[in-house]
């Protein structure tokens, strides 16, 4: 697998799904009962915005750095930028670490919640697993995510989220995320799938039909272009988040949120966010 992450982190990607996943999980704990969040591709806990790697890219000067500078940003935004802010106490408008989606989620996880992350990849399982180690509200797993999602469904709270976040270097990536939501659904149907893509290829009508057949009581779908899409020159300029089994009017709560990291984000004007059930 040549897929690194730490390229790509803290880009607009990366920011999109962690505000999004932020508010999942903020809706989940407006109720008492415990949750549990599933991490299927969970990548390392903390990214350092200083590493060659990322340095190399600087994919997150067009992502996270213009988002951190901002004063006034919309509600659905300040749980999410407050964690970047607090890990960033030490550099004054500036990164040094960039969270992943672990960090992100074990810091927004009450007393009574529970975190399950995987990531098949031994640098990054040896990574969470030194952040983690002494925390009894995680459990990790070094396992092909496809293969554990089904195998490990309900989680015992019978309440949670399901983030899948594949590499999609795999050309049957998007055939691999129906196939497992059709075995994992009839094990935890109530349950919220949030799944990342990317909008890059004449693929992406064929999962929205995929998607539409999931007998699933709705199917929120977000997403973002900084460009119009005939520029992309850029790498990777648009992406997107579907969310089965979305919270009760989760868009309102969203919708302001993406507005905002698409004015902020888009070039020229370009691009588009949109907020819509399919
Ligand atoms: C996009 S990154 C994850 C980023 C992370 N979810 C975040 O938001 O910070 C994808 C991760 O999936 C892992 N991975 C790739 N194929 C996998 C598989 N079949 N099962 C589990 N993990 C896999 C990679 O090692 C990589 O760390």
């Amino acid at each position: 697998m040549n897929y690194d992450h730490h390229y790509h982190a803290g880009n607009f990607a990366d920011v999109f799904k962690h505000v999004i996943l932020a508010n999942l999980i903020t809706t989940l704990a407006q109720k008492e009962k415990p949750f549990c969040v599933i991490d299927t591709h969970a990548g390392y806990n903390l990214y350092p915005i200083q590493s060659e790697e990322a340095h190399k890219s600087q994919e997150f000067k067009r992502g996270i750095l213009p988002l951190i500078q901002q004063s006034k940003i919309p509600s659905a935004i300040q749980a999410y930028l407050t964690i970047i802010r607090n890990l960033n106490r030490n550099a004054s408008d500036t990164i040094q670490y960039y969270p992943g989606s672990s960090y992100l989620t074990s810091t927004l996880l009450r007393s009574q919640d529970q975190l399950i992350a995987n990531d098949s990849h031994q640098p990054a399982y040896e990574a969470l697993h030194k952040a983690f180690r002494n925390n009894s509200q995680v459990t990790l797993h070094q396992r092909d995510a496809y293969e554990l999602l089904p195998a490990i469904l309900p989680p015992k709270e019978k309440r949670g989220l399901i983030l899948i976040d594949p590499p999609f270097e795999n050309p049957h990536e998007f055939q691999s995320i129906i196939q497992t939501l059709k075995k994992a659904l009839p094990r935890f149907p109530t349950g919220i799938y949030a799944i990342w893509y990317p909008v890059k290829e004449a693929s992406i009508t064929s999962f929205y039909h995929a998607i539409k057949a999931l007998p699933v009581k709705n199917s929120l779908c977000c997403e973002i272009a900084t460009t119009n899409l005939q520029h992309n020159l850029l790498g990777l300029t648009a992406c997107g988040m579907v969310i089965l089994n979305a919270p009760w009017q989760f868009e309102k709560t969203i919708e302001p949120a993406l507005k905002y990291l698409w004015t902020i984000w888009s070039l020229n004007q370009e691009g588009h966010y949109s907020v819509k059930y399919i």
